[in-house]
């Protein structure tokens, strides 16, 4: 999977034992990002809705939640990656943008990139393989990527990883279906039906996913677009459609009641950690319709990439080095008895 700010990597062992017990048969994650926590869901055999804005999100989202393997010819599959890893390198946008103007690729791995990507929709829009293809090709292209693990600078010198040779991966497709929303939290929140267990993992700073993945939004939207500033960002950045209203922290508090106060959902679980702008009073307050609400804490080492900053083109660092530890928390609320049994499923 791709490295991904805010993923759920090392609370998904937690998530995956309060949702088991929990038996939910149907489940919401509505800031899906890499879809980790989704998969987690659609593993324990419930049907799944995952949500985010960002179009590397939905294609992951239709690859791992929405397709469903018991249903297809997983040796069309492999036969199409075997296809596109031999595919020759040819200097394109990607190449020019993002491996010779800005050293987030190395040009060899650019170039094949262009290429592939090319490929995919030429020979693949349309067909079942699309969304799986890209999905490989992105996470292929994170191997061997020259940064911290966001894209608002990259490496001084090269990364190990970078002159590795890329290589697409055989995606490995869940069985059961589930659907893709790619779509803004709060406009669909009222119109989805009622679920067992609702998942929400909100951005918890000023930080927009849509800058710091803007090469993944490229990659997938393919629309070679003007960009600006050392790290080749899209010009359509700095559009207000593409802001959060959960990255500001004027806006987020209202933003997340109004969703709480939306969704149906008979339990919630939501992640949070220390440096978001919410007290456990106004958590605990926003759950407050339901019967029991619990937060419960763990201590996790921090993301690498805020440890050892960024370097932007001139080889300067950007951004400090941050604390190293990092408490994330989970707000259960359901049904007392709810609760218990999930709590009971920690133990
Ligand atoms: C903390 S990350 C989620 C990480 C995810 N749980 C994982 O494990 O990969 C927050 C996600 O919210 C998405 N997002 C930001 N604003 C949103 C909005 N208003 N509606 C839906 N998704 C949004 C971002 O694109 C990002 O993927």
């Amino acid at each position: 999977m791709i490295k991904y700010l805010g993923s759920k990597r090392a609370l998904l062992p937690t998530l995956e034992r309060i949702f088991a017990a929990s038996g939910a048969q149907s489940g919401l994650d509505l800031f899906t990002g890499t879809t980790r926590v989704a998969m987690t869901m659609k593993q324990l055999g419930m049907h799944v809705t995952a949500v985010d804005t960002a179009s590397y999100s939905e294609v992951l989202a239709k690859t791992y939640i929405e397709l469903d393997a018991s249903t297809r010819d997983l040796t069309e599959l492999s036969s199409a990656i075997e296809n596109l890893n031999a595919v020759p390198g040819r200097k394109g946008y990607f190449t020019t943008t993002f491996c010779e103007q800005a050293r987030f690729f190395h040009p060899k791995n650019g170039q094949r990139v262009d290429a592939i990507r090319e490929a995919i929709e030429i020979d693949y829009k349309g067909s079942w393989l699309y969304f799986p293809l890209l999905a490989s090709l992105l996470i292929a292209a994170d191997k061997v990527d020259s940064t911290t693990g966001v894209q608002m600078a990259y490496l001084k010198t090269w990364s190990r990883r970078s002159a590795l040779e890329l290589e697409l991966k055989i995606p490995e497709l869940l069985p059961g279906d589930g659907l893709s929303l790619r779509a803004e939290a709060n406009e669909v929140a009222g119109n989805l039906p009622e679920v067992d267990i609702a998942y929400l993992d909100p951005p918890y700073n000023q930080h927009r996913y849509f800058g710091n993945y803007h090469i993944w939004e490229t990659l997938v939207r393919w629309d070679s677009p003007e960009y600006y500033g050392v790290a080749n960002k899209r010009i359509d950045n700095r559009d207000p459609v593409n802001k959060s209203e959960f990255n500001s922290k004027l806006t987020m508090p209202k933003a997340l009641e109004k969703l709480i106060s939306r969704l149906r959902a008979k339990t919630l679980v939501l992640s949070y950690n220390n440096e978001s702008w919410l007290s456990r009073k106004e958590l605990t307050d926003m759950c407050s319709r339901y019967e029991r609400v619990e937060i419960l804490d763990f201590d996790f080492k921090r993301y690498v990439g805020s440890q050892i900053g960024g370097y932007n083109q001139s080889g300067e660092l950007v951004g400090r080095p941050g604390a190293k530890r990092n408490l994330e928390h989970i707000v259960l609320a359901g049904s007392g008895p709810s609760i218990e049994i999930m709590l009971a499923g920690l133990k």
